[in-house]
């Protein structure tokens, strides 16, 4: 399963990009809200940090709009993905953009029929919020593994993009289903290789060493 983070804080970004493992960068508006600085040149940095699928999402709500902003987004970076939500106007902006060859992320997935649509209308990836269904007492991984379903049955060049994920668990989850990418918070992220039986182990491996070498050096003294 293909790693991604779900930020737009460069801080973040730069901290995973030295690991090595970060396959893309979903942003959305509230993201990017949050950070200091104009959008498009946090965007460009993120391009510049993390060399894969960078989703920049549109805040224009009719078709005409988002395939304009769409557009804009596409020409900061050739990584750059259109993100879409899923709405009829966001249908018809990602069939054009997507005949236009812009990769189209289409998010706020919530249904299966959802998905189909997406695919059919050309979106490369799509996004269902696993997190925002389990907080209204709905399987939000449910939904993940109806995606990867129907999709396993047809020929569609678009990737299940795993979204919203909240803790370790949903990207274990995730990948035991065979979403193609999971993408999460840094401190999710953070969270997949932290164990306290690492830490002790490793304490013990060091400890014992370290009490080996002071014996050896009072042996080799007398
Ligand atoms: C994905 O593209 C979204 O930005 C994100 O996963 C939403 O997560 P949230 O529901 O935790 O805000």
């Amino acid at each position: 399963m293909k790693i991604f983070l779900d930020t737009a804080s460069l801080t973040e970004i730069q901290e995973a990009s030295a690991l090595g493992v970060v396959d893309g960068i979903t942003t959305n508006p509230s993201l990017l809200a949050r950070e200091a600085g104009d959008p498009e040149t946090i965007l460009r940095e993120i391009c510049r940090l993390i060399d894969g699928p960078i989703s920049a999402e549109v805040v224009a709500t009719d078709a005409p709009g988002m395939i304009e902003e769409g557009r804009h987004w596409a020409s900061l970076h050739p990584n750059i993905v259109v993100k879409c939500p899923c709405t009829l106007e966001g249908l018809k902006a990602t069939r054009a953009l997507s005949s236009e060859g812009h990769r189209v992320n289409m998010t706020l997935i919530f249904s299966p029929t959802q998905a189909l649509l997406a695919a059919k209308a050309g979106a490369r990836f799509v996004s269902p919020f696993v997190g925002r269904l389990d907080d209204i007492a709905t399987p939000g991984m449910e939904l993940v593994r109806d995606i990867l379903q129907i999709f396993d049955n047809y020929d569609f060049d678009c990737e299940v993009l795993a979204a919203s994920l909240r803790h370790p668990m949903h990207v274990v989850e995730a990948a035991k289903m065979g979403a193609h990418i999971g993408t999460m918070p840094y401190a999710v992220f953070n969270g997949l290789l932290k164990h306290p039986l690492t830490d002790i182990g490793l304490k013990k491996f060091l400890d014992d060493w370290e009490k080996a070498r002071k014996e050896m050096a009072t042996k080799a003294a007398r």
